[in-house]
């Protein structure tokens, strides 16, 4: 561990819970290549407290700090300035200090997005399916339909959060997003809900596989286990290729970094993190 001293900037992620998060290890390791000296730590806020956590951490002077569940969408309000995109996806998951001003961000999509990509999976001109409709999908769906996705369809065991996600990624950027599967086959289909998520291994959000072809490439957020039931089936059902959530955990902590810190990861950095901080 690199020496904390006076000059030590602050950096957090709050949640509720938080005590699993892996960002503290990753950015820790991060400013320790770096010779950056921040230290990152995780504290667990809950929702009453929200206002006073941000008023804190304005307050104590942090650099920067993540914002996790259930926080991502109440945060916005405390912010002083919000990125378009992160306006546009209706969800903040970074927040950086400058001079005293909070600046809020959202670098969930683009994580998961730049993971598809490291995998060889385009969005642009796709056929999508994206199963589920929670805090987790609105980023995404917004991010792919901006990206030129041919379509999307959201599916999700209670249809009218599927509607309400629709709603919102047509008033927001113009974009109409289905909500019944009605294409034979899919280019790409990601699991965007928590079911299939250690302990529960054995849940699937998805019955029907039909819509798998060899020119299917699966996504799922999830990282542990490391294939899950979606996924697995997904392969058996003959995808060209499956991806976990692992690279999206790993690049939406790089572009925060890059944003609290004003600097630029090496292209290594991937590849470090995930065997030093993850053993893969
Ligand atoms: P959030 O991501 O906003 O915290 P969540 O409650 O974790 O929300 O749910 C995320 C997604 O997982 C939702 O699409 C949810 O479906 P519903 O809209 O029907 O609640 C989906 N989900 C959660 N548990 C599920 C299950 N057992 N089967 C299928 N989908 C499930």
């Amino acid at each position: 561990m690199f020496e904390i001293n006076g000059h030590t900037k602050q950096l957090a992620i709050i949640g509720d819970p938080v005590e699993h998060s892996f960002s503290p290890q990753m950015h820790n390791y991060i400013s320790e290549r770096m010779g950056n000296n921040y230290v990152y730590t995780a504290l667990e806020v809950k929702p009453e407290h929200l206002g006073d956590a941000v008023r804190g951490f304005r307050a104590m002077n942090f650099a920067g700090m993540n914002i996790t569940a259930p926080h991502k969408f109440e945060v916005m309000q405390y912010m002083d300035e919000i990125s378009e995109q992160a306006r546009q996806f209706g969800s903040v998951n970074t927040c950086v200090n400058r001079g005293g001003r909070l600046y809020g961000y959202n670098t969930d999509a683009h994580g998961f997005y730049k993971s598809l990509l490291r995998e060889g999976i385009a969005v642009k001109g796709k056929d999508i399916l994206i199963v589920g409709a929670g805090g987790a999908t609105q980023p995404v769906a917004v991010l792919f339909a901006l990206e030129g996705a041919k379509s999307i369809t959201i599916m999700n065991r209670t249809l009218v959060n599927a509607q309400r996600l629709a709603a919102y990624v047509q008033k927001t950027v113009g974009y109409t997003v289905s909500v019944q599967p009605a294409l034979p086959r899919y280019d790409l289909m990601i699991n965007t809900t928590s079911v299939g998520m250690s302990p529960n291994v054995e849940g699937c959000p998805l019955a029907d596989f039909s819509f798998v072809d060899e020119n299917t490439a699966a996504a799922d957020m999830i990282y542990n286990p490391e294939e899950t039931v979606f996924l697995r089936r997904a392969r058996e059902h003959g995808a060209w290729k499956t991806v976990n959530g692992l690279g999206m955990l790993i690049y939406q902590g790089m572009i925060a970094y890059e944003l609290f810190t004003g600097t630029t990861l090496p292209d290594g950095m991937y590849d470090d993190i995930a065997r030093e901080v993850f053993g893969k």
